[in-house]
């Protein structure tokens, strides 16, 4: 039986679909393992299956025993890994696309609503029981007709874009390559980031991170929106310079942000903290039961198809 270590508790049915699969060693204690405790307790293993908190870096990835052919990523970003040490070392990365879509789509519907309609403001008046309604009381930003703009139209950005739609949002994007028109679904597609933001009342980031998008959202990019703009995260925190948001969310010059996703998470740029017009959440994009049993699930069988038959669909370096 091949052998398996997955650096963090997985749902129980997952942990029992690995020990049937394979000789597979649990984190029962669900402990953050080191760098240097990760490459110790490889030795011996086929395989790692990490969480996008396991920072393999090309000095943790260089320094793996030689038994390890592959890292099965529980994610769809990989953002964690550095593909190109893996591949120098013949170390196959996989990820889980396509099973969190949809779950990752209703928390990025959830942050425009959140951020548009003044969600953080809201819950503290409601609980601290001393608002007053009135005409003017917590006026907030109307999805029907604003213009939505998705940074990134994968599968998560087009599930985003249905449910908009569906809400009365107008569709803009930008992405590498332009969608045929059976996926655009009407989307109005923008060739340049800058004739997106320019069009967009609110923004869905969507994108991967990537050396091209880190700090994508900086202190120049803030500045092609329309003043009020809406900027919301459900990607990773690495694409949004946190100084330049901060500054911009306090001058006005954006209305309101909704974030999932954070540079150095868990612990986010305090700034969000003193800023109400700031609706963060923690990083929940997959965190559904169907959803976290399907991308565990496939990520073992990730694995068992690289070790069975030296590829896999979800390679990706
Ligand atoms: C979650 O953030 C993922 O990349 O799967």
């Amino acid at each position: 039986m091949k052998k398996i270590i997955i650096t963090r508790r997985l749902l129980k049915e997952s942990e029992e679909k690995a020990l049937k699969t394979f000789d597979a060693k649990l984190n029962g204690n669900d402990e953050l393992y080191s760098q240097s405790k990760l490459i110790e307790l490889s030795e011996g293993y086929d395989a790692i299956l990490t969480s996008l908190t396991d920072k393999m870096d090309e000095e943790t990835i260089n320094k793996l025993p030689s038994s390890v052919k592959v890292i099965s990523n529980f994610a769809v970003g990989f953002g964690n890994i550095d593909l190109e040490a893996a591949k120098k070392r013949g170390i196959a990365v996989t990820n889980t696309p396509e099973v969190l879509s949809d779950a990752t789509a209703e928390i990025g519907i959830l942050l425009i609503l959140g951020a548009c309609r003044r969600v953080p403001e809201g819950t503290q008046s409601a609980k601290e029981s001393n608002w007053k309604w009135s005409a003017d009381f917590l006026i907030g930003k109307q999805l029907t007709g604003s213009r939505l703009g998705i940074l990134g139209m994968g599968r998560i950005g087009q599930k985003i874009a249905k449910i908009a739609k569906a809400l009365g949002m107008i569709i803009h994007y930008h992405n590498r390559s332009k969608l045929s028109e059976e996926k655009e679904q009407g989307a109005i597609y923008h060739d340049s980031i800058k004739g997106l933001f320019e069009v967009s009342d609110v923004l869905s980031i969507c994108c991967p991170a990537t050396k091209e998008t880190e700090n994508l959202i900086n202190k120049e990019t803030l500045e092609y929106f329309p003043t009020g703009a809406v900027i919301t995260n459900v990607a990773r925190g690495d694409i949004v310079d946190d100084e330049a948001l901060i500054d911009a969310l306090n001058r006005r010059k954006i209305y309101a942000t909704g974030l999932d996703v954070y540079k150095g998470e868990p612990n986010l740029n305090p700034g969000y903290l003193k800023t109400k017009s700031a609706f963060i959440l923690p990083h929940l994009g997959s965190s559904t039961k169907h959803t976290r049993t399907a991308m565990a699930n496939l990520a073992i069988d990730n694995i068992d198809e690289f070790l069975k038959t030296g590829n896999c669909k979800n390679k990706v370096n």
